[in-house]
């Protein structure tokens, strides 16, 4: 069987890179998508000479609405068929709804949610038409409860929960499989870019980009649905499921520095 070809959106930096090798180490050919092309021209040159693959760069602002039609012509033009699509790219931001820049906001609504539903849309007949590959999307620990204090990034991560677990029954039977991926505080560049005051605790609770990729590469190989890294993030997102919202929603707003009037 050819090589499958895996599309990574995010592919720059933190878990999307880390993502890259694991599919690298697979023998994959990837299409690395991030806005940085100098840095996904840096990883695609590396990953070829260490791991022999093929790897190609599209460089696109995918917070922008005509990207994914736009990645699908140079995708076709370039006679690409992606088995496998990897929905990463994201950011979030810090503070109350009301003081953040409503289009930031809207960006990240394009971006984590939007962009993703439509490259899904766009890449999942060809997949259902050749009987291969799958769907790695990352979620978050955030997907789980109410984030009062970044209410916009906790709302896209429940809709991209949700719809992977959806998508999940969906495509039982077809032979593809669809994963989220739930990773916890992990260090990257995600906090810089979030402007996040962040805890002691939660600094020190951090993983690696490349145990998160690991694991949710993993889980993606095994057909697995849902993901949750380690067992730190594990255990909260299991006693939310039993206790009251109004709690939870108390506690996300404390750990996220929210302070009362
Ligand atoms: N770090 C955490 O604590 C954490 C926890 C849970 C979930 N996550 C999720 O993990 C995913 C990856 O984040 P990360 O932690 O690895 O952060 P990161 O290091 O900031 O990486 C974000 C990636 O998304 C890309 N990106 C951002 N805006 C983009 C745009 N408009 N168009 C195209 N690409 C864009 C960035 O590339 P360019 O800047 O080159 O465009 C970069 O490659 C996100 O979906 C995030 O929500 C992170």
């Amino acid at each position: 069987m050819n090589a499958e070809t895996v599309l990574i959106t995010g592919a720059s930096s933190g878990i999307g890179l880390a993502l890259a090798r694991c599919f690298a180490a697979d023998g994959c050919r990837l299409v690395l998508v991030a806005r940085k092309g100098d840095a996904l021209e840096a990883l695609a040159a590396e990953l070829r000479k260490t791991r022999k693959i093929q790897a190609q760069v599209i460089p696109a602002d995918l917070a922008r609405p005509e990207a994914p039609a736009r990645l699908l012509a140079h995708l076709q033009a370039a006679g690409l068929k992606v088995d496998v699509l990897v929905n990463n790219a994201g950011f979030g931001a810090q503070g109350k709804f009301v003081e953040l820049p409503l289009a930031r906001q809207l960006e990240m609504i394009q971006l984590n949610l939007t962009t993703l539903t439509h490259l899904t849309g766009l890449l999942l007949p060809g997949m259902l038409e050749r009987r291969r590959g799958g769907i790695l999307n990352v979620a978050s620990t955030a997907a789980f409860q109410p984030g009062p204090g970044m209410a916009v990034y906790y709302a896209t991560k429940a809709y991209v929960l949700s719809f992977t677990e959806a998508l999940a029954e969906e495509l039982a039977g077809t032979g593809l499989t669809i994963t989220a991926v739930c990773p916890g505080p992990t260090t990257t560049n995600f906090g810089r870019a979030a402007n996040m005051r962040t805890l002691g605790l939660v600094r020190k609770i951090s993983m690696s980009a490349e145990a998160v990729a690991r694991q949710g590469h993993r889980g993606f190989r095994r057909g697995r649905v849902v993901v949750i890294n380690g067992f730190r993030n594990q255990l909260p997102a299991f006693l939310v499921r039993g206790c009251p919202r109004a709690v939870v929603r108390k506690i996300t707003r404390r750990l996220n520095n929210v302070k009362y009037p």
